[in-house]
């Protein structure tokens, strides 16, 4: 594991700190599966909206969470279909930096697919464990603790999907570790945000503790990887709107333990924080600041 790393950023910025990535992980599980659970499928990504749909945000907190985990149920969705895998699902899948599982869980359970799930925070693995128990697809899905940087397996994958995840990593080792481990004509599909406006990296990967690229630096690492790009969606305008139904969830939860003193596995502070940081975020989304893509790269080889 190399997640004691500082790796300075090539252009000014912040130095990234790769042992900030598992704590931030540690924790945000409790506050995740709050505002996105109960599961079994949860998701830490954002959520694909019809285009130019703004749905009225005066409802229940329960109507947003339902709207939210749906929205990111149709992001999923909608890549597998773009990216061919109801006609040709793949076989084995390695699901890159798997969250709490919601992917991979989809994966098993649409796909039937025989998933490995690694994620770089220890907490997350019996969490999954247990949500592929209830989703009756234990035996499909592996959950495994490790650095996507230095992963390595016997298998070899058919497909390899990391959702929102790649911009935490080292783009050209990520690139390496793929195609080591995929088969040869295997797909790498990525959902991410790119930078376009380099002034809001700092804030963005200060506040995720990411460290975003740009598309053209995601491209040259796949190609020297072996990798080329086959399918490249700008899904920016579509996913802006998760911000909007997001912080209309964040100030219901504020109301309701400001109010009614309910309990909340989010702090006050993290609530007002993150409500306040949501009004930002949606204008970077909305001005194209950053984008949100589906790209699909294909490694060479294969028929
Ligand atoms: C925003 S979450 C996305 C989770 C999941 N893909 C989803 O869509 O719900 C980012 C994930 O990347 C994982 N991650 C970050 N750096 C990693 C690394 N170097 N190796 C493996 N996983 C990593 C984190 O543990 C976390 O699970």
């Amino acid at each position: 594991m190399d997640s004691n790393l500082v790796i300075q950023p090539p252009t000014g910025g912040q130095a990234f700190d790769a042992s900030q990535v598992p704590l931030y992980y540690s924790r945000k599980t409790a506050d995740i599966l709050h505002k996105y659970g109960p599961g079994p499928r949860v998701h830490f990504h954002m959520g694909l909206f019809a285009p130019g749909s703004a749905p009225n945000t005066t409802v229940s907190q329960r109507v947003l969470k339902r709207r939210i985990v749906e929205s990111q149920e149709a992001i999923v969705e909608h890549a597998a279909r773009t990216w061919g895998a109801y006609a040709n699902p793949p076989g084995r899948l390695l699901d890159i930096g798997c969250g709490v599982g919601g992917g991979s869980l989809y994966w098993a359970q649409e796909h039937g697919a025989q998933v490995t799930g690694i994620t770089i925070a220890a907490d997350h693995i019996p969490v999954i464990q247990d949500f592929a128990r209830q989703a009756g697809v234990a035996d499909r899905v592996t959950p495994l603790l490790a650095d996507a940087h230095t992963f390595t397996t016997n298998h070899r994958f058919d497909a390899a999907y990391a959702n929102e995840s790649s911009g935490y990593m080292d783009r050209e080792r990520l690139f390496r570790m793929a195609a080591r481990v995929l088969k040869p004509g295997g797909w790498f599909g990525i959902q991410e945000h790119f930078i376009c406006r380099p002034e809001w990296t700092g804030f963005i990967d200060g506040y995720y503790k990411t460290r975003l690229g740009t598309l053209t630096e995601y491209i040259s690492a796949a190609n020297a990887a072996g990798f080329h790009l086959e399918q490249d969606e700008d899904v920016t305008d579509r996913v802006a709107e998760f911000w909007v139904q997001s912080m209309a969830w964040n100030t219901a939860e504020l109301d309701r333990v400001e109010n009614t003193g309910a309990p909340s596995a989010w702090s006050l502070e993290r609530l007002r924080e993150s409500t306040i940081t949501h009004g930002k975020l949606f204008r970077i989304w909305r001005d194209h600041a950053l984008e949100t893509r589906l790209l699909l790269f294909r490694l060479d080889g294969g028929n």
